[in-house]
């Protein structure tokens, strides 16, 4: 849904101090992405319009994550939730449109139900709608008051409850929608007169209705959307959840997941369908996975790409890209730069870095391959090094189409290997080899005839 005359404003502005921690609450990731993120993107499905955000604490590292998508307002002193929206007039001055209220900590909340919550306030012409939820234990939260009427009069907060009020289930998720100019008019009345010293958002709705405006509160369903994590326990629930989400989505879109329960995967992951992902896997920040592979179990897989029907196992990649029908692991250990093409083979203790390795060539077993360029169709035997650092700088390995490097080969870079050229096992290459020649760099071998019976008579 797109409407024009609709605003959202984002409060971001708060410390977390029960995170204790220097990164501020709302840059605390959530399945991979940072929590403010999941609230501007739903954001932006709901308004084409760039949200506001009110930013404080550490206000440069949230712009930083943030950069151009969103507006910025600057609250320089946190003097509460309605504080922080009086910080946004200059940026609103006029608009008379509704502005949707969202808090920077609540990475649950979905499109649906903030669409809910935006069409209701429209149809009932309201003046603020208020998202509720029931909770089974409202403690922290403030309290949705209603007169004898059902009608919505006034939200209280936790700390300025009377013991009757506290008992009230039905809570503020701290979202909400007003008509802005009332909104605006509101709070230049309200005042920090509470037991926090705050200038309270939810202050405005006892005004409003005290005014005669139409105030609404719209229960949301599902009370897991209102978790707006203050601590690490409740941050490793909300991910919990959130994680959850992400792996029913896949499974509805044709990927099998064996175990839920021991797999990890990243809001940004996507996952071509037939794929089948085994327990103990980490698919994390921008990882594509193509149709119908396998992997895992026991993977860690980051800002990869992995081609169709391509195979990885018990290993380890970041910033990898293959082509089709790749064979990793099991135990593979593949760092930043390391591109696997069409049918390659890596296997088990092999490591790699800023390597390229060409259509169907294989390094199988026990290998360190750096800085390395290798043509197609190419074998390197078991236990090859390449020496690519001399103790002051990284040096390069290439290796032609179709050449076959023996076991136990140590390449010491720069160096190149010429197209279809064999070398021959436990050498150590120092100087190029042409094409199409065997290299051999080791000691010659000599039989001493009978030496171990030599004390013998
Ligand atoms: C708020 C609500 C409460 C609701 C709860 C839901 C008020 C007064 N209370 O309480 O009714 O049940 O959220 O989670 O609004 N922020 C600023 N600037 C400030 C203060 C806060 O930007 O000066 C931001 C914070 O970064 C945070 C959000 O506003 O994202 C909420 O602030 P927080 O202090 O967590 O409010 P609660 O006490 O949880
Ligand atoms: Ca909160």
């Amino acid at each position: 849904m797109f409407e024009s005359d609709l605003r959202i404003i984002i409060l971001a502005a708060g410390k977390g101090t029960r995170m204790k921690s220097d990164l501020p609450k709302v840059l605390h990731p959530v399945c991979g992405v940072p929590m403010i993120q999941h609230v501007v993107a739903v954001a932006n499905q709901i308004s084409r319009r760039r949200p506001l955000v009110v930013i404080g604490h550490k206000a440069e590292k949230v712009s930083v994550i943030l950069g151009e998508e969103v507006d910025y307002v600057l609250q320089e002193k946190q003097l509460g939730t309605g504080h922080a929206v009086m910080m946004a007039a200059p940026q609103l001055q006029d608009f008379s449109g509704d502005l949707l209220v969202l808090y920077g900590d609540t990475p649950l909340i979905t499109t649906e139900s903030l669409t809910k919550l935006v069409a209701e306030h429209q149809r009932a012409k309201s003046s603020v709608t208020v998202l509720s939820v029931e909770v089974e234990n409202p403690t922290g939260y403030g309290r949705i008051i209603r007169d004898e009427h059902g009608r919505l009069e006034r939200i209280v907060e936790e700390k300025d409850a009377s013991s009757e009020e506290k008992i009230v289930k039905e809570v503020n998720t701290g979202i909400y929608i007003f008509n802005y100019p009332d909104l605006a008019e509101a709070l230049r009345c309200i005042e920090p007169k509470n037991a926090q010293g705050e200038y309270y958002l939810t202050d405005v709705i006892a005004l409003l209705a005290a005014r005669g405006k139409k105030a609404g509160a719209v229960p949301c369903p599902n009370s897991e959307e209102l978790l707006g994590p203050n601590d690490r326990l409740a941050l490793a629930e909300t991910d919990r959840i959130m994680r959850r989400r992400i792996l029913e989505n896949l499974m509805t879109e044709g990927v099998t997941i064996i175990d839920p329960a021991s797999t990890y995967i990243e809001l940004q992951v996507e996952i071509g369908r037939d794929s089948i992902i085994y327990p103990g896997t980490f698919l994390q920040g921008k990882t594509k996975i193509g149709v119908g592979c396998q992997i895992g179990p026991y993977s860690q897989l980051r800002d990869s790409q992995i081609g169709d029907a391509s195979i990885v196992r018990f290993s380890v990649l970041e910033q990898v890209k293959t082509g089709e029908g790749v064979n990793i692991g099991p135990y593979s250990f593949l760092r930043p730069g390391t591109v696997v093409e069409k049918k390659g083979k890596v296997g088990g203790f092999v490591e790699t870095k800023n390597t390229h390795i060409g259509e169907g060539s294989k390094v199988p077993h026990l290998s360190y391959i750096g800085d390395c360029l290798i043509g197609a169709g190419v074998n390197i035997g078991a236990g090859t090094i390449t020496c690519n650092y001399d103790g002051y700088a990284k040096h390069q390995t290439t290796i032609g189409d179709e050449a076959f490097i023996g076991s136990n080969t140590n390449l010491v870079a720069p160096v190149s290997v010429g197209k279809g050229a064999l070398v021959g096992a436990g050498s150590t290459i120092t100087k190029d080899v042409p094409e199409y020649a065997l290299a051999l760099a080791r000691s010659k071998q000599i039989n001493k005839e009978r030496w171990s019976k030599r004390t013998e008579g």
